[in-house]
């Protein structure tokens, strides 16, 4: 059934009940990217991944397979692991040392038989995570029942370009920023094509809306720069030219077009690529109105200017990139990603005023139709209830106000 469109209200953006209802309701069964097959090489290789308030593990058994648990230990709960490493042929529990296989099972625990005369070793594996590979690109999901393929399934069907384990690309130091916004926010903002023109005229140069596409698959979307002639283009043409002009080498076999220059895999990652680069970021919600944003970038070489210390806002106390830090205006930074943080944390504080209310959203896919695509799936998601017409939104005689205006 077609569900009434209704924008998302003010308090999925800044209010704690909201945050718990949609940790519940997506976070538990969100897929959310883990790593790249690289990552995992080796048997005992594992990343922590953030999964909504909690952590998963994902790591490489002894048999070669990829495996994925929650990263809480079957005694008092401790957090087995942390970051990413090898935790060699088994995992143990810093706290009082029980051990695991790394097919998740319990190995077994300290002074077992004088003070676990009959433990069930058996019940007491590590609780499974779903694992999923696409691409190259390794995802986890917290519910070990999540369907990969229903949810990776709808944008099989679209043109994909290079990926990390491409001969040739080296990774640079991953980004971290640490973000005074909802992940909504963020996620609303990479898929507004109404803004390129606008907040990014000196970095990104555009396009405006006509000029942009984005292409809605299932819960996904493909955006395509539009605004050179022939094919979809997976970035403008003022990038192209930059990139030229910079002399920079394309990746080889990289250089076809018609594949999207940004995937955004609902709801939390962004795989944004063009013939020169590929990256991945993930959003991990802190609570409402905070949120850590990791990029990771490929090229065809490490570059200075992309390692953390060079980005403008980096904290050496944290590691992370944050507005604090930042010694110029962020339009100034030279840089789009440090535009969006500025604007989205804007956002945020226009959010946090009584007076906001959303006001009419740009029609076009390469405008704010992708953000309308949002709400709807987010409304699907967490229910009807929590969305109200009433509230947090300009009222209908507005609308018709500005459209006869
Ligand atoms: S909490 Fe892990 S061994 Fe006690
Ligand atoms: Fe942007």
């Amino acid at each position: 059934m077609e569900l009434a469109h209704n924008p998302l209200p003010r308090k999925a953006y800044t209010d704690i009940a909201w945050f718990h209802h949609e940790q519940e309701q997506l976070m538990k069964s969100a897929w959310v990217f883990a790593g790249v097959e690289g990552d995992f090489a080796a048997p005992g290789d594992y990343r922590a991944v953030p999964s909504g308030a909690f952590t998963l593990i994902v790591l490489r058994d002894t048999d070669g397979d990829l495996k994925a648990f929650h990263n809480v230990c079957r005694h008092r709960g401790a957090q087995l692991l942390e970051g990413q490493g090898n935790a060699g042929a088994v995992l143990v529990c810093p706290y009082h040392r029980w051990t695991y296989d790394l097919n998740g099972a319990l190995r077994g625990a300290p002074n077992q038989v004088s003070c676990f005369p009959s433990l069930d070793r058996e019940r007491l594996g590590l609780k499974p995570a779903a694992v999923g590979r696409f691409q190259n690109l390794v995802f986890v999901n917290p519910d070990p029942a999540a369907s990969f393929d229903t949810w990776i399934g709808p944008i099989k069907d679209c043109a994909w370009p290079h990926d990390p384990a491409w001969p040739h690309l080296q990774e640079n130091a991953p980004l971290t920023y640490d973000m005074k916004c909802d992940w909504k926010v963020f996620a609303e903002n990479a898929i507004d094509g109404y803004h390129l023109a606008y907040l990014h005229e000196n970095t990104l140069g555009g396009p405006v809306p006509n000029e942009n596409v984005w292409e809605r698959h299932g819960d996904h979307m493909v955006w395509y720069a539009l605004d050179e002639p022939g094919a979809h283009q997976s970035m403008t043409a003022k990038t192209e030219r930059d990139y030229s002009m910079a002399g920079a080498t394309m990746i080889p076999g990289a250089d076809q077009t018609g594949y999207g220059g940004v995937y955004y895999l609902f709801p939390t990652t962004f795989v944004t690529c063009n013939p020169y680069s590929f990256s991945v970021a993930s959003l991990a919600a802190q609570g409402p109105g905070h949120t850590h944003l990791v990029v990771r970038l490929w090229g065809l070489e490490q570059q200075e200017r992309f390692s953390p210390e060079h980005v403008h806002g980096y904290d050496s106390e944290t590691g992370m990139i944050t507005s604090d830090k930042w010694t110029v205006p962020a339009t100034q930074a030279g840089d789009f990603q440090t535009e969006d943080v500025w604007i989205c944390e804007r956002i945020q504080r226009g959010l946090n005023s009584p007076a906001f209310e959303l006001g009419p959203l740009a029609q076009g896919p390469g405008a704010e139709d992708p953000i309308r695509w949002f709400h709807d799936i987010m409304q699907a998601r967490l229910g009807h209830d929590h969305f109200s017409r009433k509230h947090d939104h300009a009222p209908d005689s507005l609308l018709v106000a500005r459209s006869d205006g």
